[in-house]
């Protein structure tokens, strides 16, 4: 199955690695971050271009299918400042703005889990209008990499967009966890700098005994600790300090990348803390992969079998 595609937000592109693995060709990329545009260079032979509000749609080639993992604060600007029936001016109406010009045929785009439920669901409703007012048949769910081999509670609204409305698409239902033995890296191959004082780990200890092992601790804001099989949610910024393996050591930056679904062949170009806030930004790449690839196929069937009808 080949098709093109752009990649918008594209971050170190969780996206990317899903849309070439089903045979996809990246056309365009856009990211604001240096970092982030030198980490997806380094992997993809790309250069990602700026600002997506800098670039004008007529100069964005044409693609079958748009990507985008779009970030999360605008969804609160649509709600506190704008109201729910504006979306202009926030980074979802870049969006909207290209799909209007370019109608690729199909759209899969990923935000927080929080979207859904934000302003009583008012706010994905204005999105989805939004999208369907541009003539696609949308659908939405809230998927977790858990789910999806992967050993990471990570749950994100996930929104796919036919412009082919006899097409009937429903998410995947996939139930294979990932194990953490097959992500972590051996203890005796992580740098001293990872591991935590020995005062902090018997600390730790003294208030929790993991019933796993191995298995991620997760301190939250009160200071209770819990710790599971699987990791918590990756996040950009302060989970890092939080999140301890066997409540002994952080997270290696491949380790944080393999959360994600990113194979070893991704090259590690950036510093770990460049690393890390990359790969909690990310889109978990088999979530996208197994969406994007039950859009691909229900395109596909729906074509089948306009083609049946008309013989
Ligand atoms: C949630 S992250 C998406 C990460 C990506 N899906 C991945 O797998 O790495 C959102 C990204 O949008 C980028 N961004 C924010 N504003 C932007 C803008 N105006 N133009 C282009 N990129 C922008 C941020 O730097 C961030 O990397």
């Amino acid at each position: 199955m080949s098709f093109t595609y752009i990649d918008l937000f594209a971050g170190i592109g969780g996206f990317h690695q899903a849309a070439d693995s089903l045979g996809g060709k990246c056309l365009l990329a856009s990211e604001i971050d240096v970092e982030a545009k030198r980490a997806y260079t380094a992997n993809y032979n790309l250069s990602p271009h700026g600002d997506i509000t800098k670039i004008d749609a007529k100069d964005i080639p044409d693609h079958d299918v748009l990507l985008a993992g779009f970030p999360c604060q605008p969804f609160s600007i649509i709600g506190n400042r704008l109201g729910f029936d504006d979306i202009r001016g926030t980074l979802f109406f870049e969006i909207a703005r290209i799909l209007e010009e370019k109608t690729p045929r199909l759209f899969v785009l990923e935000n927080v889990k929080q979207l859904s439920r934000h302003n009583k669901g008012k706010t994905l409703q204005t999105i989805i209008h939004t999208l369907e007012n541009l003539g696609y048949k949308v659908y939405w769910n809230v998927l977790n990499a858990l789910d999806f081999g992967l050993p990471q509670k990570r749950e994100r609204t996930v929104i796919v967009g036919f412009l082919d409305n006899d097409v009937c698409f429903s998410f995947p239902t996939n139930k294979t966890t990932g194990r953490l033995e097959d992500i972590l890296e051996p203890d005796e191959d992580v740098d001293a700098k990872f591991f935590a004082s020995e005062r902090i780990i018997e600390k730790r200890l003294e208030k929790h005994q993991s019933k796993f092992f191995p298995s991620v601790w997760h301190e939250n804001k009160s200071g209770n600790i819990s710790s599971y099989p699987y990791s918590c949610a990756l996040r950009a910024g302060a989970s890092y300090n939080y999140l301890l393996v066997n409540g002994r050591r952080r997270l290696t930056s491949r380790e944080m990348l393999r959360l994600q679904g990113f194979p070893d062949t991704f090259k590690i170009v950036c510093s770990d803390s460049q690393t890390r806030k990359q790969a909690g930004n990310a889109v978990p790449v088999n979530v996208i992969k197994a969406v994007l690839k039950d859009a691909l196929h229900a395109e596909a069937e729906a074509e089948g079998q306009r083609r049946e009808r008309a013989v």
